[in-house]
Order: structure tokens, then C-alpha cells, then sequence
């Protein structure tokens, strides 16, 4: 036992020790020798990280029959890579992981309604402000005479989006408000018009654009203090993509100069918050739906594929003993067994994307796909030992007195053996990732979970979306079981 404990530690220790110092050597190296301008250009793309749940700044909404992300910031991201002459990319995510998406990579700037504070530009590089805002609170209508300003909710509940400043102004400057942090701002809506929480504070353009688009919800100033900086929106960049930032600052010169965001981009933006809510009909969204069954069930094959190839060698590395090699082997496969069994698969996922994203840029899907398929190896490991430890010994004794190997033995006489008695395991293991798989919804690939969060912010329908996606849900799972059983029946007769 204490030998295993050790050795864990030595483990833990190694991943911190590789991981850390170099994410620091990353953003040093960017400060000394500055190309960022030049990189970008090389690639040819610019991929702008946004949350869009944030209208009029970003939002989905159905564009040609398709569903799209739109918005004053988006119309921004289009000027910003026309000047620098390249193709933007829109890239979503939630509000709390732009900042991480950044440094790691994963997104070469954030448009996002952000306000570019002190805090944040320890981290990152902004241009000058593009946009000022201001802050409301959106509540429900029929409050009207109860809620002045931010003072008036002591005793209730004020909602914000998690990582914002709004999320900090409502818990520093209010008194006996207890507040509720989400990560979607639709959502935050949604409790509000259930009554779980008594207002959402926001950017006062976003609060506008709630309420014009829901005759039940009304807005009120916040009365927040901020300073000016909290209350303007700018464009981040990696910290010390000065040439970059420079360069892109002329871009935010002109819109300015021409009054653009007024004249032309809220317009534009405003002309599909008008048109969000015509079709609700949830068939409307079956091509989303179908997008999100497609790549639940891709992440769900390809990782029980490869979590069974992994969880095989695990087993037998488990299982090996004799020589110093082989007990290595030993105590490394249990090690792992035990870390991945300790540690949530949510963690995990972010992990593969943003930490291993410092050495390899993966996308998301296959960052999804390794993340499950390690986890999923673990358990898998431990179902196969428990079968392979189930077949009688004297199947081993006897085929090895045929003259089988060890190797042989084990692939021609316990294995299969084996996968018999644990099939009912296995099916359970395939059934628990088709749902447990919604998990990489939040780095963002296109499940079914993600699929119903764009619905649910294209349509402002909260409730509809979930029971949507519970039944197809389910309709993969009952089909997955049916189809394992009859395979379990015909093993029996064999
Ligand atoms: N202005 C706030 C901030 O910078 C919130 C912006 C939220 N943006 C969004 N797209 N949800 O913290």
C-alpha cells in the first residue's frame, strides 16, 4: 500500500513539474520576440472566441434557415480580419473559458463584450475600447414596484454570469443579496422567469435586447460603481501581441471615427433579435438535433473503441508480475487506474484540451475523444481483470499442458472466456458514455447538449430544448441496450 502511495505521488509530481514551467517559458518567449501580426497572417485565419448569449453584442440566431452566431461583435471580428486580410473563424464557448481558451491557444482573440479591467489585462493584451455599455438589471414585469436599483433585492437573489464584472459588482456592492452565479446568460433568464432568482444583471444594450425580445421581463438601472474601464468593451489578444494589437487598434480607429457600431453593426444585429423568436417550433431544430445525435454517437464508439484497447492493456499490465519490468508495469497500470478513477471526468476533459493544448493544438472532438477513451479505459480495465481472474484456472493449466504459451492462452482460451462473462459490464460501460459523453459540451463540440443550448438560446425557450434531448436521449440508450441483449443471448447459446 505505501509503496503504491509513493509512487502516486512521484506521478502527480511529474505532471505538475512538466506542466507548469512551461506554460511560464510560453509567455515569455511571446514578450521577447513579438511576430504575433506576422503568425497570424502566415495562417490566414483568425479565430475569434465569443459566448454568444449576449445580445446585441453576440447571439444565435437563424440566418438563411441555418442557425448562426450574429451580433455587433461579430461584425466587428468580419472588419478586424478583412484589414488584416485573413478569414475569420467564430468560435463559441461560455463566458468563464475565453480567458483560458486565449492563453492556451485554442483562440487567437476574444470578442465578447468584455470589459478589458486591470485584472485582466495581467493576463491579456486589449485594444482600445470599441463600445461603452453601462449596466441594467433585467426583472420580471410584474416586479416593476419592488425593485428600484441593485439595493432593492435584500432577502432575494440577483443573478450573473459566472467570470464577469457584473458577477463581482453584484457580490461586492450589494447587501444581504444573495448571488447566484451561472455560466449561460440564457439560463440566468430562464431562472428568472421561473422565479428562482429576482434579476440578472447585465450590459445595459444586453438587457435592452431582452426585454424587446420578452413582453414579461422589464429593466432597471443597477446603480453600480464602476470605474470607466469596467464599463467599455475591447478586444483581447494573447499578452504581448503588441504588432498585433497595434495593428488592429487602427481597425477600432476607424469604426469609431465612422460611428459604425451605431450606424451600421447594431442595425444589422437588431434586425435578427426582431426575427429570433418567429419560429419556436422545436421540428424546426431537427437538423441541430440530428448534428447532436451524430457526434454523441461518434465520441461514444470511437471511445469505447479505443477505451477497450486501452482497458486490455491495462488489465494485463495489471496483471503481470515477475521480473522488475514487469512489476513496474504493475504498479504504472494501477497508478493510472486509481488517478483516472479519482479525478472527474469534467477535469479530465479540460485537461486533454487546454493542458495538453500548450504542446499540440487538438480539436475539441479529438481532445473529447482521448479524454473518454483514457477515462473509459480505466473502468474497462478493471471489468476485463475481473473476467479474465473469473475463468477457471484450469482452462490456463490445461491449455498450457496442450502446449499453448502464455500468450496464446491467454488470446485463444481466458479472453474470450473472459469478454463473455464481462459483456453485461461492457454494455453497461457503452450505455453510461452515451450519456456521460455530454460532458465535452463544454469544450464545445456539437452533442446534443450543445446542440440544445443553441436551441434553447435561439429559440429564448428553456424548458422545451431539455425535454427534447431527454427523450432522444433515452431512445439511444433503450436501442444500445436492446441490441447489446440480443448479442448477450446469442453468446449463451454459443
Ligand atoms: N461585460 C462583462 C464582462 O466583461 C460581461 C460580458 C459577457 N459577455 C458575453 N458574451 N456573455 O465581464
Amino acid at each position: 500500500m505505501k509503496k503504491k502511495i509513493g509512487l502516486l505521488l512521484v506521478i502527480v509530481v511529474a505532471l505538475v513539474l512538466t506542466f507548469v514551467p512551461l506554460g511560464q517559458t510560453n509567455t515569455q518567449s511571446a514578450q521577447a520576440a513579438d511576430n504575433s501580426l506576422e503568425k497570424i497572417q502566415k495562417k490566414g485565419v483568425l479565430v475569434m472566441g465569443t459566448s454568444p448569449d449576449y445580445p446585441p453584442y453576440e447571439f444565435q440566431a437563424t440566418v438563411n434557415g441555418k442557425s448562426a452566431i450574429v451580433g455587433m461583435d461579430v461584425y466587428i471580428g468580419q472588419q478586424v480580419a478583412k484589414d488584416l486580410g485573413v478569414k475569420l473563424k467564430v468560435k463559441s464557448m461560455s463566458f468563464d473559458s475565453l480567458l483560458v481558451a486565449l492563453q492556451t491557444g485554442k483562440i487567437d482573440m476574444i470578442i465578447s463584450g468584455m470589459n478589458p479591467t486591470p485584472a485582466r489585462r495581467k493576463n491579456v493584451s486589449f485594444t482600445k475600447a470599441y463600445y461603452q455599455g453601462g449596466y441594467d438589471i433585467v426583472i420580471n414585469k410584474t416586479d416593476k414596484n419592488k425593485y428600484k436599483n441593485k439595493d432593492s433585492f435584500g432577502g432575494g437573489t440577483l443573478g450573473a454570469q459566472t467570470g464577469t464584472t457584473q458577477y463581482n459588482a453584484a457580490k461586492n456592492q450589494t447587501k444581504n443579496t444573495s448571488v447566484k452565479g451561472m455560466t449561460s446568460q440564457s439560463d440566468l433568464i430562464l431562472a428568472l422567469q421561473s422565479h428562482k432568482i429576482d434579476g440578472v444583471a447585465m450590459e445595459k444594450p444586453s438587457a435592452e435586447a431582452y426585454v424587446a425580445n420578452n413582453k414579461q421581463l422589464a429593466a432597471i438601472p443597477a446603480g453600480f460603481s464602476m470605474s470607466s474601464s469596467a464599463t467599455k468593451s475591447a478586444i483581447a489578444f494573447r499578452k504581448g501581441s503588441t504588432s498585433l494589437v497595434n495593428k488592429v487598434n487602427k481597425t477600432v480607429d476607424k469604426i469609431k471615427k465612422e460611428n459604425l457600431v451605431k450606424k451600421e453593426y447594431l442595425p444589422k444585429a437588431g434586425k435578427y433579435l426582431k426575427t429570433n423568436t418567429v419560429n419556436t417550433s422545436m421540428f424546426h431544430y431537427w437538423k441541430a438535433f440530428l448534428t447532436g445525435i451524430e457526434y454523441t454517437l461518434i465520441i461514444t464508439v470511437c471511445s469505447v473503441f479505443f477505451g477497450f484497447i486501452i482497458g486490455i492493456l491495462l488489465a494485463l499490465a495489471r496483471m503481470a508480475k515477475g521480473n522488475i519490468f514487469k512489476n513496474l508495469l504493475r504498479w504504472i497500470s494501477t497508478a493510472y487506474v486509481e488517478f483516472i478513477r479519482g479525478t472527474p471526468m469534467m477535469v479530465q476533459v479540460m485537461f486533454v484540451y487546454f493542458g495538453l493544448g500548450i504542446f499540440v493544438n487538438l480539436p475539441a472532438l479529438t481532445s473529447g475523444i482521448i479524454a473518454i477513451s483514457l477515462n473509459s479505459g480505466a473502468y474497462v480495465a478493471e471489468y476485463i481483470r475481473g473476467g479474465i481472474n473469473s475463468v477457471n484456472i484450469g482452462q490456463t493449466e490445461a491449455a498450457r499442458s496442450l502446449g499453448m504459451s502464455n500468450g496464446e492462452t491467454m488470446r485463444y482460451v481466458v479472453l474470450p472466456q473472459a469478454l463473455k462473462n464481462i459483456w453485461p459490464s461492457l454494455g453497461n460501460e457503452f450505455i453510461t458514455l452515451i450519456k456521460d459523453s455530454s460532458i465535452v459540451s463544454i469544450i464545445g463540440v456539437t452533442e446534443l447538449i450543445y446542440q440544445s443550448n443553441i436551441v434553447r438560446s435561439d429559440t429564448y425557450r428553456g424548458v422545451a430544448p431539455i425535454v427534447v434531448i431527454m427523450v432522444l436521449y433515452f431512445i439511444l440508450t433503450f436501442t444500445a441496450s436492446r441490441i447489446l441483449n440480443h448479442f448477450e443471448r446469442k453468446m449463451q447459446h454459443d
